[in-house]
């Protein structure tokens, strides 16, 4: 039986297309949703081109009210029946309840190699601090933000007059490489971490 995947996203959605391209064949999961906190979010438009479903609840409507907001994203959850949720750009963050309803099967794409930069601004981070490279995780998520344990890592060489926009750009390229690698051997029940290159 194919696991069955819900994507929630923010933005562009360019990791949420690797992971829905990757899941053909004999690739043990299958997408059943893409979904939004805005409904304005270009992966939405991308996921539907792709034939995916896709439904968006926007947070502005609750104004803070966060059980309120992610009682409203578990209506199209419910109804999805996902067995894993990939957490691919998405920028809200989650309350401890909802993170425990999906605690083990809730994963996330993260740009840096934690646990170093958590949070925000990550590649502007470690060139500031003069680091040697950068990179991408795929963790598990818990209640802690950008914490979990560690599912995959991409590691990228930060080059001399890099700006996190450069950098930004090749972490990309490797997020879209580990997070569909990751996400095979998860939903075959397999949690060994996975390092790239
Ligand atoms: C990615 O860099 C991801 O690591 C971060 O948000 C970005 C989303 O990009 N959490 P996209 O929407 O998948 O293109």
């Amino acid at each position: 039986m194919s696991q069955r995947v819900a994507i929630l996203l923010s933005g562009g959605g360019s990791n949420m297309v690797r992971l829905i391209e990757s899941m053909t064949g004999d690739h043990p999961a299958r997408p059943v949703l893409v979904l939004s906190n805005d409904p304005d979010a270009g992966g939405l438009a991308k996921a539907r081109a792709l034939g995916v479903e896709t439904a968006a609840i926007s947070h502005k409507a609750f104004k803070g009210d966060r059980p309120g907001f992610e009682a409203a994203l578990s209506v199209p959850l419910a109804a999805a029946r996902p067995d894993i949720i990939c957490l691919a750009g998405f920028m809200r963050v989650l309350t401890a309840d909802f993170v425990r309803q999906w605690q083990g099967r809730m994963l996330n794409i993260h740009p840096s190699l934690l646990p170093k930069y958590r949070g925000l601004n990550t590649h502007a981070r470690a060139i500031e601090a003069g680091d040697a490279e950068a990179g991408c995780t795929v963790h598990e998520v818990t209640a802690e933000l950008d914490d979990g344990p560690i599912l995959g890592q991409a590691r990228v060489p930060i080059q001399p007059g890099d700006s996190a926009e450069s950098l930004a750009a090749r972490v990309l390229a490797q997020e879209h490489c580990l997070y569909p690698a990751v996400l095979r051997r998860f939903a075959a029940g397999d949690r060994r971490p996975i390092l790239l290159p």
